[in-house]
């Protein structure tokens, strides 16, 4: 019935989140407001690292991308799980280090990072920092001389596979901003030069090929494309390459008719080609990371609205405005990605009208979504938004001088405000 397994009735009728009625967390903590469960932040990870274990034999590491999601909690449960982190900004890596994150256990990600970053890097000593071009290298060696360190590096690589959709293509990703391209040599210049580098070691490969991914073998070619590559750089200079990033992008349910393959699939599949592979090739297993972001936080979160005004254009559409909007969810104007909806009080009745979701923005655009199958809803209603835990907040904005929600975690029946709501002054708090 709804599209994420957390989710049910209640007793009163009311939508439940992780075992809470989520018509008393909007009374309680006010609406617009993110709500996630902790526990299927927990499960979904340990449903990786458990799955990585048992098919890769525990060689591997799962680094939550935290530009998904980022906040000082969401650090701390993902410490927790005793899994690592992707952090794309001075911000994200910032965050992690305040909220005590293990830093040998964070890749540094980003395809223009600035020296001030770099520097922030390797003063916090992360694990890895993932090179991205040919200029950063060079940067990045320069100021680890300065610094006296030396870095671990991986190489962002362009394996040619574009899996944006439901089909994948094997051609055409050279046009990406990110990475090093496989097919023009570049990657492997690189590849050649950072070896006799000083001041960095190259300590792997990463490739990324999309995100909202549902089928497994676009991942399987990449490992195989990477693994091609790594035995090429053996043979040719000689080196071994010791881990193997597979990034992140695995799908997640948004709408009923979504059938994403479990992780423990994907984890199955990918860890069988890497190892015949190598077998094949000659080459030794490499440390394997991956880097699930939506995965991880997208289940685990609902966004609860207040209804305002409903307005019917007969025979064209009636529009449901809620008390939030494009600010706080801006992927169904950026991409048209499509939600479910639910009336959080009314969650025990038919879905009897298809209405859109409109924020309050000053914008026609400003849309949560079209043609969305509702219960009836008036103005007081309580709105959820499903799946909304990833690149929902970590998105959101402060458009029209809105504060941002606050976020709510749920655990096992309690609630616990991780995110405050901001306030007027934090609107204008930077102002001179
Ligand atoms: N690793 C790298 C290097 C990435 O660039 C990304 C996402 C991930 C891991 C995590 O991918 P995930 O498992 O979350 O799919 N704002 C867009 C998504 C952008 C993803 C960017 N990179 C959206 O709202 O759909």
């Amino acid at each position: 019935m709804f599209v994420s397994e957390n989710l049910s009735v209640n007793s009163a009728g009311h939508l439940a989140i992780g075992g809470v009625d989520t018509v008393e967390l909007a009374k309680e903590y006010g609406t617009p407001l993110y709500v996630m469960d902790e526990q299927v932040i927990r499960n979904s990870l340990r449903r990786f690292h458990d799955s990585m274990n048992k098919y890769y034999d525990g060689k591997g590491e799962v680094h939550y991308a935290s530009k998904a999601f980022s906040c000082m909690e969401m650090c701390r449960v993902v410490a927790s799980e005793g899994d690592g982190l992707d952090a794309v900004s001075i911000g994200e890596l910032y965050t992690a280090y305040k909220a005590g994150f293990p830093m040998e256990k964070v890749g540094f990600h980003g395809n223009n990072k600035t020296d001030e970053e770099l520097r922030y890097a390797l003063k916090y000593k992360v694990g890895h920092i993932i090179v991205d071009n040919i200029s950063e290298l060079h940067r990045l060696e320069a100021i680890a001389g300065e610094m006296n360190e030396k870095p671990s590096i991986m190489f962002r690589i362009k394996p040619g596979i574009d899996a944006h959709t439901h089909d994948f293509v094997k051609t055409g990703q050279i046009d990406s901003k990110f990475g090093f391209a496989l097919e023009t040599g570049e990657a492997f210049e690189a590849v050649k030069e950072a070896v006799n580098c000083k001041n960095v070691h190259l300590a792997g490969l990463h490739c990324h090929i999309g995100s909202q991914i549902f089928d497994i073998a676009p991942f399987e070619e990449a490992a195989r494309v990477m693994l091609g590559f790594i035995a090429e750089i053996k043979a040719k200079l000689d080196f071994v390459v010791e881990g193997l990033n597979l990034g992140g992008g695995f799908g997640i349910k948004y709408l009923n008719e979504h059938d994403p393959a479990p992780f423990e699939v994907y984890l199955e599949r990918v860890s069988y080609v890497v190892k015949s592979e190598c077998a094949r090739l000659g080459v030794e297993l490499p440390k394997m990371f991956i880097e699930p972001g939506r995965s991880i936080a997208a289940p685990a979160g609902i966004t609860l609205y207040t209804v305002g005004a409903r307005k019917v254009i007969p025979n064209i559409r009636t529009y449901i405005s809620v008390d939030g909007g494009m600010a706080d969810n801006p992927r169904y104007i950026l991409y048209g990605s499509e939600y479910d909806a639910v009336v959080a009080n009314k969650a025990n009745e038919e879905r009897t009208e298809k209405v859109t979701i409109a924020g309050k923005c000053c914008e026609s655009g400003d849309l949560i979504g079209e043609n969305m199958p509702l219960q009836h809803a008036e103005s007081g209603d309580i709105i959820a938004v499903c799946a909304t835990g990833a690149y929902n907040y970590s998105m959101s904005s402060n458009y029209n001088r809105l504060q941002k929600p606050a976020v709510v975690f749920v655990n096992e029946g309690n609630s616990r405000v991780v995110v405050k709501r901001e306030t007027l002054d934090d609107i204008i708090r930077n102002d001179i």
